[in-house]
């Protein structure tokens, strides 16, 4: 891909994260299975992947598998891990040619002993690599992750090495699944609906949201270098006037 020109190549966002919603959808349109829509999906991860490299960005997170999707009906659970598993190991080669480093966040003890173990084999055969941060958030779910992240400090309180006191919100965020990672500054949810639907709740305080109507098999190239164009085009202000940021 070339460099698009639509693009400003000095305001690229470090961290994008992406919920990728319409897959069911995308399926039940056409007459398919919903599993059929997930499959056609993975071609679109596959896709903002490669241009989430090409465009330089530090960190993509894509929201793969929820607390919540455990709920889904079993054979759709099962087509998820099985893709899942899947596209790990068709794209560990390229993952590591490309110095693209996997993390996932998430517990992944609750996965089918073969998906946990690919997911071992790639991060650790990736865990040196020093470009694009891809995470999976797989078994994710923001507020578990949040008391997670409360059981730890609260530990180290116990044991004396943090105090209370000290506990600022950069101490806070090192113990989420994300630490040491800078926050989304985009964060994208395809498939027309609204809500965040327990992602990044702490990390997406001051990220620019953009929702789109397009279901996720749709969602390629093209769409990931829209939404850059439409969160470039905004004016973040992190709680100033639009006068104190243009002055800055
Ligand atoms: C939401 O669409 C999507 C998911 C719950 C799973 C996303 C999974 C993939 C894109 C493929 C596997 C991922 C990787 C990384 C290999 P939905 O099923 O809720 O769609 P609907 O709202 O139209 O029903």
């Amino acid at each position: 891909m070339q460099f698009p020109p639509e693009l400003d190549p000095e305001k690229i966002p470090a961290h994008v994260a992406i919920i990728m919603d319409g897959n069911g959808r995308w399926a039940q349109q056409r007459g398919l299975p919903r599993p059929m829509g997930h499959k056609v999906g993975v071609e679109s991860v596959q896709a903002v992947v490669r241009a989430a490299r090409q465009l330089n960005l530090q960190v993509l997170t894509l929201y793969a598998f929820s607390t919540e999707n455990w709920q889904r009906p079993p054979l759709e659970v099962k087509a998820l891990m099985g893709l899942l598993k899947s596209f790990l190991l068709s794209e560990l080669e390229t993952m590591v040619a490309n110095n693209v480093s996997l993390r996932c966040l998430g517990q992944k003890e609750r996965f089918p002993a073969e998906v946990r173990e690919t997911l071992d084999k790639v991060i650790a055969a990736t865990a040196g690599n020093d470009g694009l941060i891809l995470n999976l958030a797989l078994n994710y779910g923001s507020r578990v992750e949040i008391i997670d992240a409360v059981r730890v400090v609260a530990g180290k309180c116990a044991t004396g090495e943090l105090v209370a006191q000290d506990i600022s919100e950069e101490i806070f965020a090192a113990h989420l699944y994300t630490g040491g990672m800078p926050d989304p500054d985009l964060l994208i949810r395809t498939g027309g609906e609204s809500r965040l639907s327990n992602f990044l709740l702490w990390q997406a305080s001051y990220s620019e949201i953009y929702f789109v109507d397009t279901l996720w098999p749709d969602f390629r190239e093209e769409g990931l270098v829209e939404a850059i164009r439409v969160y470039q085009g905004r004016q973040r202000r992190f709680g100033k006037t639009g006068d104190q940021v243009q002055q800055s």
